[in-house]
């Protein structure tokens, strides 16, 4: 057993660190109010190696592990998580599922630029009809013999409107059920592939979510990636790796509004002191401490699962479920030791308190990391 970082994690988390303070932490309540996406801030991190973390350096990325993910993650996700959730999409849904799965004229066409952040990826599992349930695809692609035609549309898409890289789940097959399913690399400005207007959401405002439509989308064959009826179990294990991103961002989450929280009570004064040292808040304070702490332990743990090549379906759901949780309950807390001022924009934890909620729902809501969770320790 050893809790320590090693140095090398030490100086990922410190760049990290320095690059959301100086770069991600101006501009970030602008671009929460316009529903800006950060353009510019995503070449940057592009340039620092975070579109394609755990790629291999053959490919582009920077060949390092899931501890050093998640610890980006945390740190990027403290001030910035619009502009988390587009690294944790790229590195951890595309990239990860293009390089584990795809062939090796996939990963030279695609993955190499979406590594180095010349490409950005998109993930379109989620559909009007299939949120949770993920089997009931109602889009279709119909196999023509070189290639598949596409219909259907796609909802919620994260980066769905700025991705160049499109991995689409569809139904090959109905009478399959989920072994009939297939995922697909479309690009952008493939004929008949059309994206909807931006949504206008409660948090990570700065990320990019769109519907998307499929209108008979030609899409060659070589495109599929694996075989056959491969598609569900393609997603399935791909967001087992994507709970592990967002697990950390809803960490990065809850710790940056803990910390704004702790700062806010050593300087506010009320009844003649600071309020951290009213027992109202100071135990608040323990609580986010004790919660985060134990949360970051289940992140790390399903990131060293990942790393030693041990089945982390489970340990990614636990970490996402309880993380999630610890971010929407301690950004809560976090506004309520701000008082008045927590309401405010300017002091950042009504922002992190709109932003945790979506950790709950995106990559499999927490009811479904309960089924996840449930039905590994019955099974097992
Ligand atoms: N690895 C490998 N195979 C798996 C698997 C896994 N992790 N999970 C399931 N399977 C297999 C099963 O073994 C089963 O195979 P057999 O038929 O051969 O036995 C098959 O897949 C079907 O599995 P289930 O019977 O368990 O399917 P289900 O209909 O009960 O659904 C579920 C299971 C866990 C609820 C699943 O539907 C699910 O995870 N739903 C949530 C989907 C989700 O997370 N969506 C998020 C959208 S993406 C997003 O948010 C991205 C973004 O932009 C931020």
């Amino acid at each position: 057993m050893d809790f320590s970082l090693s140095e090398e994690h030490i100086m990922i988390r410190d760049a990290a660190r320095e690059f959301a303070q100086t770069e991600l932490l101006p501009g970030v309540i602008e671009r929460d109010i316009k529903q800006e996406f950060p353009d510019a801030l995503v070449r940057k991190m592009a340039n620092l190696g975070f579109m394609g973390i755990m790629v291999d350096p053959k490919y582009g990325g920077s060949g390092m592990d899931a501890i050093s993910y998640v610890l980006i993650m945390e740190e990027l996700s403290k001030i910035d998580a619009s502009a988390s959730v587009i690294v944790s999409v790229n590195n951890s849904l595309v990239c990860y599922g293009i390089e584990a799965y795809g062939t090796e004229a996939q990963k030279e066409k695609y993955l190499t630029k979406l590594a180095t952040g010349e490409s950005i990826g998109a993930f379109c599992l989620s559909e009007p009809e299939a949120g949770s349930d993920a089997t009931s695809q109602k889009t279709t692609a119909i196999d023509k013999g070189d290639h598949y035609i596409i219909n259907g549309t796609k909802n919620w898409i994260t980066s769905g409107g700025r991705a160049d890289v499109y991995l689409v789940i569809a139904q090959t097959d109905r009478h399959k059920g989920s072994h009939g399913i297939n995922a697909f690399i479309v690009e952008k400005g493939t004929e008949g592939f059309h994206t909807g207007p931006k949504e206008d959401k409660l948090g990570i405002r700065g990320s990019d979510t769109h519907t998307l439509q499929f209108n008979d989308v030609k899409v060659p064959k070589e495109n599929r990636i694996g075989d056959d009826g491969f598609g569900f179990r393609f997603a399935m294990k791909t967001l087992s790796g994507g709970r592990i991103g967002i697990a950390a961002q809803a960490l990065g989450i809850a710790q940056g509004a803990y910390e704004l929280a702790l700062k806010y009570s050593k300087e506010r004064k009320a009844f003649g002191t600071e309020i951290c040292n009213h027992q109202a808040i100071a135990f608040k304070l323990a609580d986010m401490h004790t919660e985060i702490a134990a949360a970051r332990h289940l992140v790390m743990k399903a990131a060293w699962d990942k790393d030693q090549g041990n089945n982390y379906d489970m340990s990614s759901a636990m970490a996402k479920l309880y993380a999630s949780k610890v971010a929407m309950e301690h950004t809560v807390e976090a506004v309520q030791i701000h008082g008045g001022n927590g309401f405010v924009k300017e002091y950042h934890v009504e922002r992190l308190m709109r932003d945790a909620k979506i950790t709950q729902i995106y990559e499999g809501t927490s009811e479904i990391q309960k089924i996840v969770i449930s039905r590994s320790i019955i099974r097992d």
